[in-house]
């Protein structure tokens, strides 16, 4: 989902599309967004579970406060998907508990 025509900001300019993957699949996003913003667009709710419980959690602040959008990047845990931008190429994982680093080639 996406504002497209927006009433008092106008046209939303069409910057260039990316790939990115989320869990192994291809995913299109638009230069300029973040992380975040990207899934959303996408229609994924969920950046990761929670350790004790496995709940789903995703974003909630948006500024990069309350850590529930934490996702798995390059083989990085806990990157902050809400203040993050998207690049291409990127290897996205939804994080599950307090996630693991991975051997970086
Ligand atoms: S949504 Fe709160 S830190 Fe990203």
């Amino acid at each position: 989902m996406r504002v497209i025509h927006h009433p008092i900001l106008n046209e939303n300019r069409q910057n260039k599309k990316i790939t990115f993957y989320l869990d192994g699949e291809a995913i299109e996003a638009m230069e300029g967004d973040t992380i975040a913003s990207a899934l959303l667009a996408n229609g994924r709710k969920v950046c990761r579970y929670t350790r004790k419980n496995n709940e789903p959690r995703g974003i909630f602040c948006s500024i990069g406060r309350c850590n529930d959008c934490l996702v798995t990047v390059n083989g990085i845990p806990n990157v902050c998907s809400c203040v993050t931008p998207v690049k291409d190429g990127m290897n996205i994982k939804i994080q599950k508990g307090n996630g693991e680093w991975e051997a970086l080639t």
